[in-house]
């Protein structure tokens, strides 16, 4: 591949993802993009490139995107997140909101569903304290492959046994055939639908807090912090903020600063008493 196709792909992709790539991650774009080509009967990633210099079809271009998204997630990724959210924030959101009774979730690169349904099975379990609550759980992502996965509920074994205690399978998920489908319950608590975050979002309203984790770091620091400051106008100065364990704000965005002591927290820094 020459370094101008390279540019050009890569502008393309910054463009519509935020995705930065450079050009040690040839690779990267080769192990991804050559089957795509080779379904659409091309010869490889020079017909993909012509292809789209030429005669730039949406439908391609999307699926470009999407193949070059990294949609690995699990559930109860990491855990100290998922423990800080129901140990720290919600009891914290159930008193500050309890005039109002009602609390907006917002997981905004929320790949195959892992993440917002772990969320949903957390206040599952705390059923008797939200109950007369209205939550609240949007999830979206730049890609409609992933959300199509994530609205089934619909996980592999190796799925289920990545992070998911056993007695939450249990509890939670029913066998079909060799696969494991969460609770109509549980997938009916999740609101999915397709949103990329470098363009607006002021549409889906105010959220107590927001999950946005294991997506900027596929970003530029203007773009995290271009994101990071729409995400802050999207909630209200007590919200909360959970971020990737590689991702912070800091040296990124003046909007926020961590929550001390729990790590990958983060509260709005122009936050008041309420
Ligand atoms: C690695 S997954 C993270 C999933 C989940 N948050 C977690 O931590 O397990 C990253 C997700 O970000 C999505 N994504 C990438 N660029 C995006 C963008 N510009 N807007 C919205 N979602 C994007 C991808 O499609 C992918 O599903």
């Amino acid at each position: 591949m020459t370094s101008e196709d390279f540019n050009f792909l890569s502008d393309m992709l910054k463009k519509r993802s935020g995705l930065n790539i450079s050009e040690d991650k040839l690779y990267l774009l080769e192990s991804r993009l050559v089957p795509l080509a080779r379904k659409r009967g091309m010869n490889g990633l020079d017909d993909l490139v012509n292809a789209i210099r030429f005669t730039p079809e949406e439908k391609l271009l999307s699926d470009i995107t999407e193949a070059m998204t990294t949609n690995e997630s699990s559930f109860f990724r990491d855990i100290n997140p998922f423990e800080n959210f129901r140990k720290v924030v919600l009891p914290e959101l159930l008193e500050k909101r309890a005039a109002k009774r009602s609390i907006r979730i917002w997981c905004a690169a929320a790949s195959t569903g892992q993440e917002p349904y772990s969320l949903a099975m957390y206040l599952r379990e705390e059923a008797v304290k939200l109950s007369g609550w209205r939550v609240e759980i949007i999830a979206t992502d730049l890609s409609q492959e992933v959300l199509d996965k994530a609205t089934v509920g619909l996980y592999s074994q190796f799925e289920v046994q990545r992070g998911l205690p056993i007695q939450m399978l249990v509890k939670y998920f029913s066998q079909v055939e060799e696969m494991w489908q969460i609770d109509s319950s549980i997938r009916a608590m999740v609101k999915y639908q397709p949103l990329n975050l470098l363009g607006k979002f002021s549409h889906l309203g105010a959220f107590d807090i927001v999950f946005c984790r294991n997506v900027l770091i596929y970003f530029d620091q203007p773009t995290k912090g271009e994101v990071l400051d729409k995400i802050a106008n999207q909630m209200p100065s007590d919200g909360y903020l959970f971020l990737g364990g590689a991702e912070t704000v800091l040296g990124v965005c003046d909007s926020f600063k961590p929550m001390e002591s729990y790590r990958g927290v983060y509260r709005l820094s122009r936050q008041t008493t309420h």
